[in-house]
């Protein structure tokens, strides 16, 4: 049976007189890779920033394995499991490929304030684990021989992965993935489908807002559907495909 692991129940978003997320419920099973597709401005954005602590949600509540985390910070949010990636890269230019990972690691692990600051005995250690860490996942996503190089410099594909690395870097169960495939040639949207299927393989739960439809159609168990903040189609990707509320979302009336 499906184990249901992170759920929103009604949850809004407005900003002034615009409603961004109107009343959105949707669940999340363990194990499952689910999609959130949507025109642009729908919401999508919006409804991950509620359910990672960035926002606030104006109403409604967002449960992870039946604890109300709705409001809490990110970091807390981070600590309890769930990590994401965000639209737009935010690497550390000045930083190595494996630093930017180490960063990922410090989210997860109780930062010491005092250690670090003082170089404490304990730091040492910290920093030895959170390296090792680092290169582990780093050999997961195939950006080892890279580690050294600054992040900026990997080619666009490869920087997509290095976010989706550092994410993975604070052990998550549940990852969250907004549009990992922007901006990607042919080639590096198959190399990520692939890599989306095999940390699905390896015990994660995936959620992804994604445009790319190859992406969505070939990796999704099932797929919400967002127009205008609201929650107007939910279902298996081919019940989606053929759903004439979606295509009109998409295209229009007229069509
Ligand atoms: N912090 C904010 N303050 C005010 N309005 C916002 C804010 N964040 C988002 N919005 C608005 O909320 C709506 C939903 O935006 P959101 O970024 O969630 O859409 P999206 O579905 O992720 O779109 P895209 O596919 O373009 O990324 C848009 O009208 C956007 O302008
Ligand atoms: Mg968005």
């Amino acid at each position: 049976m499906a184990e249901k692991i992170l759920w929103a129940n009604n949850v809004s978003q407005h900003f002034g007189g615009l409603v961004a997320v109107d009343q959105v419920s949707m669940e999340l099973n363990k194990g499952e890779i689910v999609g959130i597709i949507g025109p642009n401005g729908a919401g999508k954005t919006t409804f991950f920033n509620d359910i990672t602590g960035m926002y606030d949600p104006t109403e409604g509540q967002v449960f992870y394995r039946g604890k109300d985390i709705t409001g809490k910070k990110p970091y807390e949010v981070t600590e309890l499991g769930i990590t994401r990636t965000f639209q737009n890269i935010r690497l550390f230019d000045r930083m190595t490929v494996i630093e930017n990972v180490m960063v990922g690691v410090h989210s997860r692990t109780k930062a010491n304030i005092v250690d670090s600051l003082f170089r404490l005995k304990n730091h040492k250690e910290t920093e030895k684990k959170a390296h090792e860490k680092a290169l582990s996942v780093l050999e997961l996503t195939g950006l080892a021989d890279f580690r050294y190089n600054y992040a900026t410099s990997l080619p666009y594909g490869s920087q997509r992965k290095l976010e989706i690395a550092r994410a993975l870097a604070a052990e998550p169960e549940i990852l969250l993935l907004d549009e990992p495939g922007a901006g990607m040639n042919e080639m590096e949207t198959s190399q990520l489908i692939a890599f989306i299927r095999e940390l699905r393989d390896l015990g994660y739960t995936i959620l992804i807002i994604e445009h790319d439809m190859r992406v969505i159609m070939n990796i999704c168990d099932r797929i919400y559907v967002l127009d205008h903040g609201k929650l107007i189609a939910q279902g298996k990707p081919s019940e989606i495909q053929s759903n004439p509320d979606v295509i009109e979302a998409y295209l229009g009336k007229e069509h």
